[in-house]
Formats: structure tokens, C-alpha cells, sequence
């Protein structure tokens, strides 16, 4: 039985370990530490006591950025990506957001599909976005429009 709840300091060990299997260029521990103590919007998704997941945003105005969504390679096509997406989503609309922005790497099939699932566009591109040790990468900007309380649209149903 998998449930959200905010993340709490004491996750940023657990988190850490899963962002470091998951990204080529992983968040250190903390940069997690200050979006919790800044007040970003950041949740996990657990299965009894074990982290499964966690997703991070950050809202400026009427923009809610999504900075982090990630699940745990043990834990993934189970649909906690997409129900942490779905929840992210709906809390950026109680706090007000009217759209919402992310970006991706253009090699990430699953995030690409993920994010089209729920209804992000892609509608830029940015050079150089991703630095590396040989060539940098560039990311998709997509976007999404979010209402305040109301139901996502979803592919998903
Ligand atoms: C992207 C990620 C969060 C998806 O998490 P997940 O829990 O496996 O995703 P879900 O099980 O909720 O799948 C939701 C949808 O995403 C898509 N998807 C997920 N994994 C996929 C894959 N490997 N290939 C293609 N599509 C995939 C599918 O459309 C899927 O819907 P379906 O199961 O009905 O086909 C996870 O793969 C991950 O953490 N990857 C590494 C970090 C990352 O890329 N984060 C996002 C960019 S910052």
C-alpha cells in the first residue's frame, strides 16, 4: 500500500541514494534539504517504512516548475510516477498555479511519455541546458495549463 506525504529531512538519506541511480546529473543532498526548507512543494511516495519515490515543485506566482519526479528503479511501471505527477499537478492548482513547466532530456522515453500522458506539450528547446563531462545537452521545455481544483485531464482515464 503506497501513500504521499511531504518529505521530511529525515527522507533526504533515501532520496539521495535513489536521485544518485536515477540522473546522470544528481541533485546533491542539499539542494533536496533547502527546497524542504524553503517551503517548495516536495513529497514522497512510500510502501510501508521505504521511500518510493519523490517529486518536487516549486511555485513562483502563477508557474509551478516541476523540478524533480523521480521513482525508485525497484519501484517503476507500477504507476507512482504518474499518480505523483497527477498529485503535484493538483496541489500546484490549490496554491494557485495556472500552468505548469518542466524539462527533460530529449533521450528520456519515459519521462518524455509520462508527461505527454498528462498533457504536457513540448514547446521549446534549450541548448546546453544539461552540462556533461564531453558535450553538454539540451531539454524540451514543456508546459501545461493547471486548474485551480478541478480534475486532470489524462490519457489514463
Ligand atoms: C520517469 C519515471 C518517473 C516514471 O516512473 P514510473 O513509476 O515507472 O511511471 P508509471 O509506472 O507511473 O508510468 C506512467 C507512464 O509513463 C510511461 N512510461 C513509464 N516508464 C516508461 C518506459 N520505460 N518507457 C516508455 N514509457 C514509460 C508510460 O506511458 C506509462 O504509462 P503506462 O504504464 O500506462 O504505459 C521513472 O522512470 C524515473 O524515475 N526515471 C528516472 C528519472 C527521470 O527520468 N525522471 C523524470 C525526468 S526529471
Amino acid at each position: 500500500m503506497f501513500r504521499l506525504r511531504r518529505m521530511r529531512e529525515s527522507d533526504l538519506l533515501k532520496v539521495r541514494d535513489i536521485e544518485r541511480v536515477s540522473h546522470p546529473l544528481p541533485w546533491r543532498l542539499a539542494y533536496f534539504r533547502q527546497a524542504v526548507r524553503r517551503g517548495w512543494c516536495c513529497w514522497v511516495i512510500e510502501d510501508a517504512q521505504t521511500v518510493a519515490g519523490y517529486g518536487v515543485i516549486q511555485i513562483v506566482r502563477h508557474q509551478a516548475h516541476i523540478m524533480s519526479l523521480t521513482v525508485a528503479p525497484h519501484y517503476r511501471h507500477r504507476g507512482l510516477g504518474i499518480r505523483m505527477l497527477r498529485h503535484l499537478l493538483r496541489e500546484a492548482g490549490r496554491q494557485g498555479a495556472r500552468w505548469a513547466r518542466l524539462e527533460v532530456r530529449p533521450s528520456s522515453q519515459a519521462a518524455l511519455s509520462l508527461y505527454g500522458s498528462l498533457g504536457f506539450k513540448a514547446r521549446g528547446y534549450i541548448r546546453h541546458y544539461y552540462p556533461g563531462p564531453g558535450a553538454s545537452t539540451g531539454a524540451l521545455v514543456m508546459t501545461r495549463r493547471v486548474q485551480r481544483g478541478s480534475k486532470l485531464r489524462s490519457s489514463h482515464g
